[in-house]
């Protein structure tokens, strides 16, 4: 019988119906059981760094809670908080900005939902463009805000980018913005500073067209690449909505803090919005962004042990058969393609039909988690996203395993 606490239920709205569940959740779901179960698993799913924020940046919120920063804030942020992300993306980024530019949020997800919420409007048929695989989110969020969004598809061949033409030819009169994701999440990838250009220069002929410009994985990078910002690119900073936060750069991803640098008018509606639906983020996190903001050598610290994380899981990869890998230069992870073996079956004798089932299968025989493509769209069905947010001795063994296991198909 069921137990009395349990609610009847009513009817939820098409809103909260027409968004999917992520299939990663049953992955997830299956590691936590195994783990329960007292099984060894090695998990290549984890989103966010595998270090602790930095002490500093913890004493400055315990100080700020501790001297009563309990009570609402401006729903903008703090002037000194937002003063100095201005002064970042002006020293580090050349975007000339002020801290009326600048709108903080609870997590860069939040910054993104507030500004497609100020720039879409529902049913318009207003499109976003998005080069797909992307971040699970985009979508999600694009339709919540009453957008819908138009995928230009990549391919490994390209390292996932794609062409100025490419994003133009997906522009139509209904096109409100682009979202560029570099380093990208789960591609492992990023655009060079002279595609970068090349895109603004295409940019230039669509001024209606909004660019939201996601840098989250910006000090995240393995290669000479150098990360540019496209809000400092003159000719098209009025069109730039440029996407940040501390999550991934500082290990901070519990914290939820996000902002964003727009200009003005997007930035008012982002913080009007803000004010009716959380106010803003938590009193004493703020105190905590200046300090953050100034630890360059912690942050290199953490790049450094990625980078040599980038370059074993690539070298690993590299060995496993009949499977295409593009090398990782940003953000913390790498994206192989593994549709050779769909139509094969495993060495435990499951019949492997698409990414989903792969994960499934080398989750079982091997004990080891990695996030299906399918939820990123584009060519994301045909590939594996594997995180290297773990110690160098888990992907020794971990990638090394699947190697062994793809062997046996
Ligand atoms: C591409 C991308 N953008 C934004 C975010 C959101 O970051 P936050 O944790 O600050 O909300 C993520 C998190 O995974 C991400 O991968």
């Amino acid at each position: 019988m069921q137990s009395s606490t349990i609610l009847p239920s009513m009817e939820i709205s098409d809103r909260a119906k027409s968004i999917p569940p992520s299939i990663t959740l049953a992955i997830s779901a299956k590691v936590k059981e195994m783990k329960a179960a007292g099984k060894k698993v090695i998990a290549f799913g984890a989103g966010e760094p595998d270090f602790a924020t930095h002490q500093k940046i913890c004493d400055a919120a315990i100080d700020s809670l501790k001297s009563g920063a309990t009570h609402y804030m401006p729903s903008a942020g703090t002037p000194e908080a937002r003063g100095a992300i201005a002064n970042k993306l002006r020293t580090e980024n050349n975007i000339d900005c002020t801290q009326a530019n600048i709108s903080i949020n609870a997590g860069a997800k939040m910054s993104i939902n507030l500004a497609l919420m100020s720039i879409l409007d529902a049913g318009k048929n207003q499109e976003v463009v998005v080069p797909t695989p992307a971040w699970v989110s985009y979508k999600p969020m694009i339709e919540l805000a009453g957008g819908s969004m138009v995928e230009v598809p990549t391919t490994v061949d390209s390292q996932f980018k794609c062409s100025p033409e490419e994003l133009e030819a997906a522009i139509t009169p209904n096109t409100k913005a682009i979202m560029l994701n570099t380093p990208s999440n789960p591609c492992g990838t990023m655009y060079t500073p002279e595609e970068l250009r090349a895109i603004a220069t295409m940019l230039e002929r669509h001024p209606d067209v909004y660019i939201l410009s996601d840098e989250i994985y910006e000090r995240l990078i393995y290669s000479d690449i150098e990360h540019l910002s496209l809000g400092s690119i003159p000719q098209i900073a009025g069109q730039v909505i440029t996407i940040n936060g501390l999550s991934k750069a500082f290990a901070m991803t519990g914290w939820r803090i996000g902002y964003v640098c727009a200009p003005e008018n997007v930035v008012k509606a982002m913080n009007t919005l803000q004010s009716q639906i959380n106010t803003s983020i938590t009193s004493f996190c703020y105190a905590a962004i200046p300090i953050a903001l100034e630890m360059n050598d912690e942050v290199e610290s953490m790049r450094q042990i990625f980078a040599k994380r980038a370059a074993l899981m690539f070298e690993r990869i590299q060995k496993w058969p009949n499977v295409e890998c593009a090398q990782p230069t940003g953000a913390f992870y790498t994206f192989p393609k593994i549709s050779y073996y769909f139509g094969k079956t495993s060495p435990a004798g499951t019949e492997i039909t698409n990414a989903v089932s792969f994960a499934g299968a080398l989750l079982e025989e091997t004990k080891i988690a990695v996030v299906p493509g399918d939820d990123f769209g584009g060519c994301g069905p045909d590939h594996i996203r594997l995180s290297f947010a773990c110690s160098e001795e888990q992907i020794t063994e971990g990638v090394t395993k699947i190697g062994d296991w793809l062997a046996k198909f």
